[in-house]
């Protein structure tokens, strides 16, 4: 049994409901941890919702409603959203949550304690959009704040920052030596180039209350309550567990922690995941093998801008509404087009016509024809049960060896986090095998008494591919699969340790359940 591997994603903004960016991100760490726990790992998902900040306040206070109304409201919107994708999440994570709260407080109270805190007053430029003092390295060549920082305004107040620039150093240092930080390696750049430009900054971390009441109120001061980002950065502890009191019914820290994984998207690397967490984790006394990796994702983007509420039509918020789409279309063809048209790390342009397009060829046609085929050939010309093979050639000597390299390839790109390339993989085994059946033609074969070990050898080798396929595509599309184990009546494969998937899993003599067609087409016409 290999280490614990823990995965957590981003926790998303409580501005309404889930976009399929949003979605993405939460399926990936799904598809993740379903392989890992297919892979005999103690894998571990948690996601949630960040629940405070200006933004909510306002957004609340426009609606007429208590923000902590609103945030039961919208955060439903997102586990209805979850539910619905079929996201098998081991922990949730909501920021309001008084065990989270009170993992923050004692935080504070810690570096307040040690000194890591301290007050002094500040004139400057504030974004209302990403809550946020700005400095002068913020500005661009003209010398403004560009659109990205939103309404800017001049502010001149006191408040409480954390001492970043104590870790900067010892920061700069980790992130060169330790090369499996920041998956993919390209995006070490851009954070090194962000951490030159931040060096001597330290981190505003309170916002005076006649501002902002919707926060977690600091131990030490109770006229400011705590910087969105800092709060919401210490879930990914305060729900595995960290510092809980005994009672607790949270996850045993040292259980989940350090193996731990971050999804992120790109937006969020510099500086929040990549600056001000790995330098929070290392004044709370987090040690350099104590640091978690960030797998940072790339963007969703509709007719290749960004995907972003704000400047969606109504009819494009409708398109990009996970909801709608599984309504629709199924959770298993959308969590199918999302990890299957983009290469992690990298961007990717949101088709839903492409979406139609790969499920009906890539599912309904081919992996559907080799289910109907190989399931209901056994049924009708072997009485549904699987016979021994009496027969061999070339063709079904390569079929088997081809299941090899696949495993071996879809394994080796899984661990990778490269979903799309071990999709690839599959999906050109599963062509390979309607091949095979076009050439062997069973159809012909059973008019033949003659020809019966060639007959039992080419369904028993579509039959075994079958079983292979559906195990490997579980993580990805796990009910569609689930419907294909039942017709294989192989409930041995349900909880299989993918290391033990090889050729010959379904057993001679195995009777087959009664074969049903599992994908039916989308048909274009009545989009
Ligand atoms: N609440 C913060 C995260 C706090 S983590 C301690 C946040 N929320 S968010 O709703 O804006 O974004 C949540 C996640 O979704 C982020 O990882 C973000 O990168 C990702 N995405 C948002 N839009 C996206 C796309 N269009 N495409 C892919 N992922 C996107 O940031």
């Amino acid at each position: 049994m290999s280490d614990t591997f823990y995965t957590t994603t981003a926790i998303d903004y409580t501005n309404g409901k889930p976009h399929i960016g949003h979605a993405y991100e939460k399926i990936l760490a799904d598809v993740i941890t379903r392989y890992r726990k297919l892979s005999g790992d103690n894998a571990y998902f948690l996601t949630g919702v960040d629940q405070h900040g200006q933004k909510v306040q306002q957004t609340a206070e426009k609606e007429g409603i208590h923000p902590a109304t609103y945030v039961r409201k919208t955060t439903k919107n997102f586990t209805n959203a979850w539910n619905k994708l079929q996201l098998n999440y081991d922990g949730w994570a909501e920021t309001t949550d008084e065990r989270h709260k009170k993992c923050v407080t004692d935080i504070l109270q810690k570096l307040h304690d040690q000194g890591q805190i301290y007050k002094k007053q500040y004139k400057g430029f504030y974004s209302i959009k990403q809550e946020q003092f700005l400095t002068d390295k913020e500005r661009d060549e003209e010398g403004n704040f560009g659109p990205e920082w939103g309404d800017v305004e001049e502010r001149d107040e006191e408040n409480y920052y954390f001492k970043l620039s104590d870790h900067v150093q010892w920061l700069r240092n980790f992130i060169e030596t330790n090369n499996d930080f920041i998956i993919p390696k390209f995006r070490k750049a851009d954070v090194l180039n962000a951490i030159e430009r931040s060096e001597d900054t330290d981190l505003c971390i309170s916002r005076p209350k006649e501002r902002l009441r919707w926060g977690i109120e600091l131990p030490f001061d109770p006229d400011f309550v705590t910087f969105v980002w800092f709060d919401a950065l210490i879930n990914y502890i305060s729900f595995a567990g960290y510092n809980k009191s005994p009672d607790s019914d949270l996850p045993d820290f040292d259980k989940l922690w350090p193996a731990n994984l971050h999804i992120i998207g790109k937006d969020i690397l510099v500086p929040s995941h990549s600056i001000y967490w790995p330098c929070m984790l290392h004044a709370i006394g987090f040690t350099d093998q104590q640091m978690p990796k960030l797998l940072v994702h790339g963007f969703w983007n509709l007719n290749s801008g960004k995907v972003s509420k704000s400047e969606m039509t109504p009819q494009q918020a409708a398109l990009m509404d996970p909801v709608n789409l599984v309504d629709k279309f199924g959770a298993d063809a959308i969590r199918y087009y999302l990890v299957r048209d983009i290469h992690t790390g990298k961007d990717s342009n949101f088709d839903p016509e492409r979406l139609i397009m790969l499920f009906n060829t890539e599912l309904a046609n081919n992996l559907g024809n080799l289910c109907n085929r190989g399931l209901s050939m056994t049924k009708r010309f072997l009485n549904g049960t699987t016979a021994k093979s009496e027969y061999d050639d070339q063709l079904s000597k390569d079929l088997r060896q081809q299941s090899i390299t696949t495993i071996a390839t879809y394994k080796d790109a899984m661990d990778r986090y490269a979903i799309s390339e071990a999709l690839e993989a599959v999906i050109k085994y599963i062509t390979l095998c309607n091949q095979y059946t076009d050439k062997q033609a069973p159809w012909s074969l059973a008019k033949d008494d003659s020809k019966t070990p060639e007959l039992t050898t080419v369904l028993g080798h579509l039959t075994q591919v079958v079983a292979i396929v559906s195990v490997l595509l579980k993580p990805i599309i796990p009910s569609a699969c689930e419907r294909i184990q039942n017709q294989l009546n192989a409930p041995f494969l349900e909880d299989i340790n993918i290391n033990n998937l090889k050729w010959g899993i379904i057993p001679t003599d195995h009777p087959l359940a009664k074969p049903k067609p599992v994908f039916p087409r989308i048909s274009l016409e009545e989009e």
